[in-house]
């Protein structure tokens, strides 16, 4: 059959190769028992790109990430690249992709399944259903911003915070289309109390808010933001923010849902063209173990089948499917907190299999 949907698997390091494994083994059965048209490429990508190649994000990796219309991605980085220098390191690959494939739009959810709220670190009450979602701007702020480097003497090192209001209005805009889809309260969180950026990103989304009347816009500051996240999660429907508040705060909240390893994320170009990533990295403590839990990588594969390819009927079957094997008790070794068996990477990938409800 002729293929309708590219997808790019780049499975790079640490755990990424494990949990790509799993998902990647899930979407083709998917894929064939659905005629669902999905062709599937693989390409080297981050420290072991770097191995081979000399370089984290070879030339056909990119041209091969141009052409997808998806890409799935594990993880780069690890402690054996520590030391190279700063634009061959793995994570350049990661920013670089956002970065050529202009995938502003950063959707983080924090999802808390029923069946694991003894799993969060905070109070099962204060997580109880709680259903987050965090818009990150992706390919600006202080990660792009020049000028950067460092000073002649070597005595002082520097990043730029900018953005335009162009860059501000266009995932402010992603933000307000999430909220009116979900409970229609948007938070945008920002430092403007000392940042001038902060000043016209809050600007922005103050203008913005007027073309989308029923969303209710509220501003915080992200100090504010950390404590209230930590404080009383359920408060938040959607947040919006820059690049590097966005990568701070979208941790605490992946944390609060009791593990890392339980959190899928989507980059998204204006194309719709997307990058998805278990948010957990590459983990390389548990690598090689065969431990580390997969549904990150496979509820990512949701959400490419959900916001690239339109697929939204195989997406609700990875997850229910996930949300079935988690309510009989199965569990993998970073899920603490009550539930019954303990399952190895691929064992959590077999019984994710066995459950999905595939109808043609
Ligand atoms: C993330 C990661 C990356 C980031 C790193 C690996 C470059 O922390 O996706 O949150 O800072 O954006
Ligand atoms: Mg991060």
């Amino acid at each position: 059959m002729k293929s309708k949907h590219k997808v790019l698997i780049l499975p790079g390091d640490g755990i990424g190769p494990e949990v790509c494994h799993e998902a990647t083994r899930l979407l083709s059965h998917i894929n064939e028992s659905l005629g669902l048209g999905i062709s599937l490429e693989e390409c080297s990508v981050g420290g072991i790109a770097y191995e081979e190649y000399g370089t984290p994000l070879p030339d056909a990796t990119l041209a091969a990430a141009r052409e997808a219309d998806a890409i799935l991605l594990g993880a780069v980085g690890g402690p054996t690249w520590d030391d190279i220098e700063y634009d061959l390191r793995p994570e350049r690959a990661l920013l670089s992709l956002r970065s050529e494939l202009d995938l502003f739009a950063n959707l983080r959810p924090a999802i808390l399944s029923t069946h694991l709220s003894s799993c969060s670190s905070l109070k099962p009450e204060k997580v109880q259903d709680l259903n987050l979602l965090i818009v990150r701007e992706l390919t600006g702020g202080i990660y792009f911003g020049e000028p950067r480097g460092r000073s002649e003497d070597d005595n002082t090192a520097f990043n730029t915070m900018v953005y335009s209001k162009k860059e501000i209005e266009r995932i402010g805009r992603v933000a307000f289309e999430a909220a009116i889809k979900r409970n229609k309260r948007l938070c945008s969180v920002d430092k403007a109390n000392v940042l001038e950026v902060s000043v016209l990103w809050r600007e922005v989304m103050s203008n913005l808010s007027l073309e989308y009347p029923e969303v209710k816009l509220s501003h915080m500051l992200v100090d504010n933001a950390a404590m209230q996240l930590v404080r009383d999660p359920k408060q938040f429907d959607v947040i919006v923010t820059g690049n590097l508040f966005g990568d701070i705060l979208s941790d605490i909240a992946a944390m609060l849902t009791g593990s890392i390893g339980m959190l899928p994320s989507a980059s998204l170009n204006s194309k719709n063209n997307g990058m998805y990533e278990p948010v957990h990295g590459s983990a390389p403590d548990i690598a090689g173990k065969g431990i580390a839990n997969p549904i990150a990588a496979i509820q990512s594969v949701a959400m490419m089948l959900r916001y690239s390819l339109n697929l939204n009927d195989a997406a609700s079957v990875i997850e229910n499917a996930i949300e079935s094997v988690l309510s009989e008790g199965y569990r993998t070794y970073d899920l603490e907190g009550e539930g019954g068996e303990k399952l190895k990477t691929s064992e959590m990938g077999d019984k994710i299999l066995e459950r999905l409800e595939l109808e043609r």
